[in-house]
């Protein structure tokens, strides 16, 4: 058998994972803003942003961008600082900067009409082979796979591929794999349903949605319970990295705090509020809403990394200032605070500034 082709077995498998996936896809992506169409511009910019922020985050930049900046062209003539300004919070700026000059080339070499071969499209600034992948196959049906960190998991635990992920050769090999998989008519949905299943039910942190998985019949991993062991990655890398947004929630003289799962990291412990993710003012503010704390006013955000032996947090704390004290939290003073609330230094310097600081 030569090194590229599958045996009868695995194109079986792989002729049923497209299958599968596809027909599980329209029911259950997430309504996501650029979904709503495959216009180039629209998917350029969206993977973009979404290479280094998180779905929830990107939303609203997305859409803010599009009304301010609703074509090719104007975009290759923003000035610096709005681009800037409009990417403000983002970070990874050159993600910004790198959009506009990919806008001026489509502008300058093809009067604003966006490539549609993968090698154009790859040519372009900022553009790697991952984002050209999913342009290519989302926007003009070619047969180019979007290989990040969810489609790698996907694939590595279905096929039980034990090659280190970390290397670029593995990415190539899996990608000329998935390539096979691709065909007219299916590209675009093929590449949106794995990533969809990595990033909701094959999941990078905690154990994977296997009874609601639609690979679950197919997939080796499930089979014989090793989906610990893959994607396989260099052991030095092997740190997880979770982002979260910390609530510092005051009402007159207490604090919100609440009490961690009896299982797992941190056991038991109390900590402050607080929800996968990082959550930009506004989103915290209404997530404070709907807890029935009647935030008030945000008087700080600060962020600190964490490192434990295995994960590392990443936390952005927001101040708030409520009206109420909702049920589900426990409400305390500073005094139970500090000698009472069993606190895990992960969270010690939110909870230093409160009482260096105490309004
Ligand atoms: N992550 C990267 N690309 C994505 C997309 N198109 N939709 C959702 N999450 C993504
Ligand atoms: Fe991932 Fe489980 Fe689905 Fe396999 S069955 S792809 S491990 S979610």
């Amino acid at each position: 058998m030569a090194a590229n082709t599958y045996s009868g077995e695995k194109m079986d498998k792989c002729t049923k994972l497209v299958e599968y996936l596809v027909n599980w896809y329209p029911d259950h992506a997430r309504d996501l803003p650029w979904r709503k169409d495959t216009e180039p511009y629209h998917v350029w910019i969206s993977e973009i942003m979404l290479q280094q922020t998180r779905v929830e985050a990107v939303k609203e930049y997305y859409k803010r961008f599009l009304k301010a900046l609703p074509t090719i062209d104007a975009l290759a003539s923003v000035e610096d600082d709005y681009l800037l300004k409009l990417w403000e919070g983002l970070g990874y700026y050159n993600r910004a900067r790198n959009l506009k000059k990919a806008a001026v080339a489509i502008v300058g070499d093809r009067n604003g009409a966006f490539p549609d071969t993968y090698e154009e499209i790859l040519s372009l600034a900022g553009i790697g082979e991952y984002t050209a992948g999913a342009i290519g196959s989302i926007c003009f049906d070619l047969p180019t796979p979007a290989v990040d960190g969810n489609v790698l998991r996907v694939y590595t635990r279905v096929m039980e591929e034990a090659s280190n992920i970390d290397k670029q050769a593995t990415k190539k090999k899996i990608r000329e794999q998935l390539a096979k998989l691709y065909s007219k008519g299916q590209c675009g949905i093929l590449t949106q349903s794995l990533m969809e299943l990595g990033a909701t039910v094959c999941l990078a942190n905690g154990t994977p949605k296997c009874g609601e998985c639609p690979l679950r019949t197919l997939c080796g991993a499930k089979e014989h319970d090793t989906w610990r062991q893959y994607p396989v990655r260099d052991g030095k890398k092997s740190r997880k990295r979770e982002d979260k947004t910390v609530f510092v929630l005051r009402c007159r003289d207490r604090i919100a705090v609440r009490k961690r799962a009896g299982k797992g990291l941190l056991a038991g412990m109390w900590e402050f509020p607080n929800v996968e993710g990082i959550l930009i003012e506004q989103q915290a503010a209404d997530a404070a809403s709907q807890w029935n704390t009647a935030p008030e006013r945000m008087h700080r955000k600060l962020t600190y990394t964490h490192v434990f032996s295995h994960v590392e947090w990443r936390m952005t704390a927001y101040y708030l200032v409520c009206g109420q004290m909702c049920e589900r939290f426990r409400w305390v003073t500073m005094e139970e605070l500090e000698h009472e609330v069993a606190m895990p230094s992960a969270f010690r310097p939110f909870l230093d500034t409160l009482s260096h600081n105490a309004e």
